[in-house]
């Protein structure tokens, strides 16, 4: 069983190919144009994928060394996403599907971040919780078998990667942030400023990530750091590296609280991180510190497949159409509102 796996959700064009559930490659190419406005402008991701899928795509299938009459089947990530975007990968998978006469299966893109756990060695057993930290989404999840999920939380506001990219515009640090902000929090003080742990104390799995972002603008304008009316940043690089700290330990606080406290009510034995914030050194860290002081299993994939990448989608894809679950080419993509 040899699958190609596609996603162009947002801003990463990207391509994989899985022979035998054994990854034999992964070509990422980030669309880079965002930086300049400070965020993904759809309408420039959909044409840098148009641009970028077909070159990926050979790339994945020249380094696999793979040739296309030898797929097996494709997979696509269909939503959620960008519409625009999505549409780029979704018709050109289909499109190759018909043209090789092979089996086409959508894959959910909060799926294929689950299973980015299942890419590597030792693969989590179920029952597992999985946290879903991620530009998009925030979720902690009861994956019971494959493809059967119960969605225990998820945030009310900004995702965790959000903020943190908002935490970083403020601080100048560039877009996406989150990487900033966890390079520049190794050299600062996390005790710096105690910013709130929004939600940490209640009953129940749902994340509030806004009112921590706003303040650490309150923080930063209260201190005459910041002129919100320019957005000029008075801070210098010592107290930028605290804030980062600060507000890295306020967003790690929460997240390990409630993933551990779902894992004792659900009483799981494996836990799986997964998205793009799963890429932060210092939830790894506690998450890794957490698990082992609890005797639960911990599985973080590599940082390659936290981010968006084709790999996590060859994988949910592959297991889907072991288990039968093809799709017509009729699918269409979905911006929002995807089966959890
Ligand atoms: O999963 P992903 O690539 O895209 C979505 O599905 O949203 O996640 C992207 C998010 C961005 O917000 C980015 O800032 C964040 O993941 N991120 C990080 C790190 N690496 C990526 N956040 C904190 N620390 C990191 N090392
Ligand atoms: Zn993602």
């Amino acid at each position: 069983m040899i699958t190609l796996g596609i996603e162009t959700s947002c801003d990463e064009t990207s391509a994989a190919v899985l022979a035998d559930g054994v990854l034999l490659s992964n070509v990422i190419s980030t669309q880079l144009i965002h930086t300049r406005y400070g965020g993904v402008v759809p309408e420039l991701a959909s044409r840098a994928h148009l641009r970028l899928i077909i070159p990926v795509v050979d790339e994945a299938l020249r380094t696999s060394g793979v040739r296309k009459g030898d797929l097996t089947g494709v997979a696509v990530t269909y939503g959620p996403g960008l519409l625009g975007s999505l549409l780029v990968g979704l018709n050109f998978g289909k499109s190759l599907a018909y043209g090789l006469g092979i089996p086409f299966v959508g894959v959910n893109h909060m799926h294929g971040h689950i299973y980015s756990n299942f890419i590597d060695e030792p693969r989590p057993e179920f029952p597992f919780l999985c946290l879903i930290v991620s530009g998009g989404h925030t979720q902690l999840l009861l994956v019971r078998k494959p493809f059967d999920h119960e969605l225990l939380g998820e945030t009310l506001d900004d995702a965790a990667g959000e903020a943190y990219d908002k935490v970083a515009k403020m601080l100048g640090l560039g877009f996406p942030g989150g990487p900033a902000v966890d390079i520049r929090a190794r050299s600062g003080d996390p005790a710096f400023v105690r910013f709130p742990r929004s939600l940490a104390e209640t009953d129940g799995y749902a994340f509030s990530f806004s009112g921590m972002k706003t303040s650490v603008l309150y923080y930063l304008r209260d201190h005459k750091l910041l002129d919100p009316a320019t957005g000029v940043l008075g801070a210098g690089p010592a107290v930028v590296d605290n804030i980062c700290a600060s507000f890295q330990a306020a967003v790690v606080d929460v997240l390990v609280a409630k993933t551990f406290r779902a894992a004792a009510a659900t009483r799981v034995r494996h836990v799986a991180v997964a998205g793009g914030v799963s890429a932060n050194s210092e939830l790894r860290r506690r998450m890794a510190e957490r698990a082992e002081a609890e005797g639960l299993i911990l599985h973080v994939p590599k940082p390659a497949y936290c981010t968006d990448n084709g790999a996590m989608i060859a994988m949910a894809g592959s297991m889907k159409l072991a288990a039968g679950l093809a799709d017509e080419l009729t699918l269409t993509a979905l911006a929002t509102g995807m089966p959890e």
